[in-house]
């Protein structure tokens, strides 16, 4: 029945029964907060193209994570910052590496949080690529057995869950024999299945250290135009053995953590990237948008979109706003 019969506004008439029909919600249970881990003691290093967030050394980590599980965040995911960087990506997978101190910290004083450790060479390679490189390419096979070793020094740290973000084929099934043989078969896997080659992640690369310093990731990061292959992309890695998985970036993907809903049944993750993050702190910090009214609009789209987790560099803001 139409209008005048039908009138939408009836239930937008105040905020007791905008709140009562409400459809989409969102839970700081459901946020991941990316943290950025280097090396030394009581430093906390601001990234400028991303306002209020820091690289942060262990000791700073530990106290961030108790505040986050204070906040009702459900989980972490460190991102390594090493003093050192070579060309095998030695920092990744060294049993005393900074991710691999930084796990057992938390872990030993922050008892609720999910701790979730971003797996990928690149903020450990001399050349900043994802794997390994021959002759300027990267050696796809290579580079899992890197992820692979990584992957079980997290578990031995003690991680609770790893998130490989390379883009190799083949690495989720790499990692998941190696950490049934090394005797870790409960811990999963969170694969970033549809991860694009994104100019969004620019400022990330300032906070991580990982600027490729030739070329740059098409080669394995996928091309934003393709979804229905970012839908193989998915179902191969949920083949491989992937517990759930990540599309990223988020709001310009939203079509695709959408599609991913309606047609894998597991947990699906959506990654507000770096980008996401800046735009709208810069916007905000010139007056032309209001910085919590924009945050959780973006928000509540990702989650209406389909996507449960969000990995979001505001998780603490938006939690305290809940
Ligand atoms: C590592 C990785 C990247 C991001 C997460 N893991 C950077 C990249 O692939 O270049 C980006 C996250 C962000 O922009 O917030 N491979």
């Amino acid at each position: 029945m139409a209008f005048p019969v039908t009138r939408m506004r009836r239930l937008r008439s105040s905020e007791s029964m905008r709140s009562l029909v409400r459809e989409t919600h969102l839970e700081p249970s459901q946020f991941i907060l990316p943290l950025f881990v280097c090396e030394g003691e009581g430093v906390r290093k601001e990234i400028s193209s991303m306002p209020g967030v820091a690289q942060m050394s262990i000791d700073k980590t530990v106290v961030e994570c108790a505040v986050a599980q204070a906040l009702g965040i459900g989980g972490v995911i460190l991102f390594g910052i090493p003093s050192h960087k070579d060309e095998f990506a030695s920092g990744g997978y060294a049993e005393d590496g900074i991710i691999q101190r930084a796990v057992r910290a938390i872990k030993s004083e922050v008892k609720k949080l999910v701790v979730i450790t971003d797996v990928c060479n690149c903020e450990y390679t001399s050349h900043g690529h994802c794997g390994k490189t021959v002759d300027g390419e990267v050696d796809n096979d290579a580079s899992v057995e890197w992820l692979a070793a990584a992957a079980v020094s997290h578990a031995r740290a003690g991680v609770d869950l790893v998130a490989p973000s390379d883009m190799m084929d083949g690495r989720v099934a790499g990692i998941r024999k190696a950490l049934d043989a090394a005797k870790y078969p409960n811990i999963p896997i969170m694969s970033y299945a549809a991860k694009f080659a994104s100019g969004f992640y620019g400022p990330f690369r300032e906070a991580a250290e990982s600027t490729p310093q030739f070329g740059d990731r098409r080669s394995y990061q996928m091309d934003s135009s393709n979804g229905r292959e970012a839908m193989r992309e998915i179902e191969l890695d949920l083949e491989e053995g992937a517990d759930m998985i990540i599309v990223k970036p988020a709001l310009a993907y939203l079509d695709l953590i959408r599609m991913a809903r309606d047609r894998f049944d597991v947990p699906i993750a959506a990654y507000q990237v770096s980008g996401e993050f800046s735009m709208i702190m810069a916007a905000a910090a010139n007056g032309w948008i209001d910085k919590e009214r924009i945050m959780m609009e973006a928000l509540v789209a990702i989650r209406r979109a389909g996507a449960g987790m969000t990995l979001t560099y505001f998780a603490k803001d938006a939690a305290r706003l809940l």
